[in-house]
């Protein structure tokens, strides 16, 4: 059977890498994939992830027998809806699912009505209102500014004063520095503790929640610097323990799916619950609609269970009949980029790549391309993404960090301190 997979970044390399490990796979196409993806399945550079009349026509005329729409972008604009009037079967949320993840008003709006723990917050359209409310009494500092819609992870703002909040409300509303993102605001209470990602397969009823882990947001060692589409992961994540997970599953996660149906748009694909816990007990952050990257980078790597299984018994409505096993141990992602990222960065670095790596280790190419002479280059802000399975999450880091070493091109960019707090925390 021949698959198709939207989306061309680290997290789309470890979905195709892991659908491979299926005997019955022939072909895997890429849309558009990217230089370091064409060594495990066949890029199509031509058609990117948001082209999805073009994404349609493709996998009907190229026999396509599943297909995994990995993306925010593509999902929100109903790439799901598309493929299955077309009678492809495929995996993930439609285009009123995933509004989970694309309206953050839709999904405050969803934790409130049906009482799942999150942030108190209010929703603002029009930004005089907004800085009225700033402005009164009862506001504490700091507070948390997001833009509606989707912002590629950069439309949160934290002001810490009250002048820096009325800059946040101008910023997102009137300059929309993240477009129509900005129409509209929610501005809601700082919360603080431990961050924690729960990625789950769903298929509206039944639930089957990943190993949970940390990524690493900021740019700089120390969580310092500017906010990123994520420096580096490790799974499982030590402040997650059972106890808050069967909470989690009993407050946040049942809670969610049964809301998702009541509302007539029942969710199905990878559900990704960003959770904080606060000392009050855990509280959703943010709900994405799709696989996090590069939290996959780190999880997926530890499912035992065929992938492709799962992701047909999550179209199928059948996942409550099977049982997903994860395997035992560790597994640490260090994110390699370009020097500058996130802001300015160069592209077109040559690469080079080690010939052999040991066999707990994984590059997962996220922003590269093959030139005409077949030479590995830069093209993105995160390039790759090394890393390491292991029995413990010491040693996973340690061979992550010995392999990233390997790897060379000009301004190569990291972070020294992925999982410290981590280990820290398991280790007291
Ligand atoms: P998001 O894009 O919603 O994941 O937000 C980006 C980051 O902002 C999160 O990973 C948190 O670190 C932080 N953040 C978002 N909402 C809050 C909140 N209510 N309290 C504290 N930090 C937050
Ligand atoms: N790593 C965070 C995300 O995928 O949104």
């Amino acid at each position: 059977m021949n698959l198709l997979v939207v989306g061309g970044g680290g997290r789309e390399h470890a979905i195709i890498k892991k659908l491979r490990e299926n005997p019955t796979v022939d072909t895997i196409y890429a849309l558009p994939g990217n230089g370091g993806i064409a060594a495990d399945a066949v890029c199509v550079p031509e058609i990117g992830a948001r082209e999805i009349d073009k994404i349609v026509d493709f996998a009907t005329s190229h026999d396509v027998g599943f297909a995994v729409v990995a993306p925010d972008d593509p999902l929100a604009l109903g790439c799901v809806d598309r493929l299955h009037q077309a009678g492809i079967p495929c995996f993930g949320p439609n285009a009123k699912a995933a509004r989970i993840e694309a309206s953050k008003v839709f999904a405050k709006n969803l934790m409130k009505k049906y009482g799942i723990p999150t942030a108190d917050y209010r929703v603002f359209d029009d930004p005089a209102r907004a800085l009225d409310y700033l402005r009164g009494d009862g506001v504490s500092f700091p507070i948390v500014v997001k833009a509606d819609g989707l912002a590629l992870g950069k439309g949160v703002l934290i002001p810490q004063t009250l002048a820096e909040a009325e800059e946040a409300v101008r910023t997102i509303m009137e300059d929309r520095a993240f477009g129509d993102s900005g129409k509209e605001i929610v501005v809601e209470e700082f919360l603080t503790g431990p961050e924690v990602s729960v990625l789950a397969f769903t298929d509206g009823a039944a639930i089957r929640p990943m190993v949970s882990s940390m990524d690493h947001k900021r740019s700089g060692d120390g969580d310092t610097g500017l906010n990123t589409g994520g420096m580096g992961t490790v799974a499982p994540n030590p402040y997650y323990t059972p106890e808050i997970a069967a909470e989690c599953m009993e407050t946040i996660f049942l809670p969610t799916l049964a809301a998702m149906r009541s509302e007539g748009c029942p969710f199905k694909g990878c559900l990704y619950f960003g959770l904080m816990l606060t000392p009050r007990g855990p509280r959703v952050i943010e709900y994405n609609c799709r696989f996090g990257d590069p939290e996959t980078q780190v999880v997926l790597p530890l499912l035992k269970t065929d992938l492709l299984t799962v992701m047909r018994a999550v179209e199928d409505g059948t996942l409550g009949d099977l049982d997903v096993e994860w395997s035992g141990g560790a597994a640490a992602c260090v994110i390699l980029a370009s020097g500058g990222y996130p802001e300015r960065y160069e592209k077109g670095k040559v690469m080079t790549l080690p010939r052999v790596l040991p066999e707990n280790v994984t590059l997962y190419h996220a922003g590269d391309r093959l030139t005409g002479e077949g030479e590995l280059v830069t093209s993105g802000g995160r390039v790759l993404g090394v890393t390491a399975a292991a029995p413990t999450l010491r040693e996973a880091l340690r061979d992550a960090y010995a392999a990233a070493g390997t790897v060379e091109f000009e301004g190569r960019y990291l972070r020294t301190d992925i999982g410290k707090r981590a280990l820290a925390a398991l280790e007291g």
